[in-house]
C-alpha cells in the first residue's frame, strides 16, 4: 500500500520491517531514494514533536520539503482538503504528511489521488506513527513483545495513540490494560484490552503509558480539576514507587506536569519519554522509506539488505 493511514493497514511482517529499518537507521545506515522526492507535511492541527521529527526525517534522507503553512495556505479562503491534496499533486508533489482534527479526513482522498498520504493523526481515530515509535522504545527495552504487559491510561476515548498501541501490541502478543475515568473510556476498545484499576495495574504493569487530556476534544462536557485528575487517575510518586522492577513510564507527550505525571517523574530513570521522541525521526525515515519504495515499484533497497 502506497498510502500508512491506520496501523491495521499493516502486517506484522511490516510492522517488523519498519522497526528493523529504524533501528538500521539509529546505527547510522544509509537510504535515499533514486530520483528527487517532493513531499509537503500539512498540519491542520498543531504540533511539536510529529511536524518536526517528520521535518528532521525528511532532511536526513534527502527529501524535497515544500513548505505549506495552513495559515498562510488558500484553506483560509475556503479550500477543501480534497482541492489542496488535488492542488499538490497537479504541481508534482510526491506525498503528503497529513494531521487533521476530522476522524478518517483521509476517506475522501483514497482512490482519488495519486499523492502518497502519511497520516500523522486524525482527531481521535489513528497516530500510526506514534504507535511505531512506541512499539521501538518498548522493543528496545524488552526486546519482544510477547507476555509483556501494557496499561494505557488516561483519556481513552479520545486517544488516537490508545486506539492504535492497542491494535499492534494485541497483534504482537502483549497484554494490554486500560485504566483511567470510566467516563472516557471507550467500549470499543475492549476487543484489545480489558480496564483495570489504576492502583493494582501500576503494581504489574511492565509498560505504564500515560496518555494526554485532550481537553481540545472534550467540548461542552469539560473535563476535571488538574489535582483531582492527578490523585486519581495520575502518576503519582506514590503509585510509581509501587511499580516492579524494571519497568518503564511512557508518554505520547505533551505531557501536562503534575497532571497526568508528577513533575519529578517525567524524566526520572524509569521514564522513555524523551526517549520515544529521539525514535519518532528513525521511525519516520523508515516509514518515508517504505512509502518511497513502494512509490518507486521496488519494494527493496540494496544499501540496506
Ligand atoms: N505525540 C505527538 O503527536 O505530539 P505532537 O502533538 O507534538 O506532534
Amino acid at each position: 500500500m502506497k498510502h500508512l493511514l491506520q496501523t491495521s493497514d499493516l502486517t506484522i511482517n511490516d510492522i517488523s520491517q519498519i522497526l528493523s529499518d529504524a533501528q538500521y537507521f539509529i546505527d547510522g545506515g544509509n537510504w535515499s531514494p533514486k530520483k528527487n522526492v517532493f513531499i509537503a507535511n500539512l498540519f491542520f492541527e498543531n504540533s511539536t514533536r510529529t511536524k518536526c521529527s517528520f521535518e528532521v526525517a525528511q532532511r536526513k534522507l534527502g527529501l524535497d520539503i515544500i513548505p505549506f503553512e495552513v495559515g498562510t495556505s488558500s484553506v483560509s479562503k475556503g479550500e477543501t482538503l480534497y482541492d489542496t491534496v488535488k492542488t499538490l499533486e497537479a504541481i508534482g508533489i510526491d506525498a503528503v504528511v497529513i494531521r487533521h482534527n476530522q476522524d478518517r479526513y483521509f476517506d475522501e482522498l483514497v482512490g482519488k489521488s495519486d499523492v502518497s498520504i502519511i497520516n500523522a493523526g486524525d482527531g481521535c481515530g489513528h497516530h500510526p506513527t506514534q504507535s511505531l515509535l512506541d512499539l521501538l522504545t518498548i522493543k528496545q527495552e524488552f526486546g519482544s513483545f510477547k507476555g509483556l504487559k501494557v496499561a494505557i491510561i488516561g483519556d481513552i476515548r479520545h486517544s488516537r495513540v490508545a486506539r492504535s498501541n492497542a491494535d499492534t501490541l494485541v497483534r504482537l502478543g502483549a497484554e494490554v490494560v486500560f485504566s483511567g475515568p470510566v467516563e472516557w473510556f471507550n467500549d470499543e476498545l475492549l476487543e484489545n484490552g480489558s480496564y483495570e484499576d489504576i492502583d493494582s495495574t501500576v503494581e504489574t504493569a511492565d509498560v505504564v503509558m500515560l496518555l494526554r487530556i485532550q481537553h481540545e476534544r472534550h467540548g461542552e462536557k469539560g473535563t476535571k480539576a488538574a489535582d483531582d485528575y492527578h490523585q486519581a487517575f495520575g502518576l503519582t510518586i506514590e503509585r510509581e514507587r509501587r511499580m516492579k522492577s524494571g519497568s518503564i513510564i511512557m508518554h505520547p507527550a505533551p505531557v501536562n506536569r503534575n497532571v497526568e505525571i508528577d513533575d519529578s517523574l517525567v524524566e526520572c530513570k524509569r521514564s522513555r519519554i524523551f526517549k520515544q521522541m529521539t525514535n519518532g525521526v528513525y521511525i519516520r525515515m523508515a516509514v518515508l522509506k517504505r512509502t518511497i519504495e513502494q512509490m518507486e515499484g521496488s519494494g527493496q533497497n540494496e544499501d540496506i539488505n
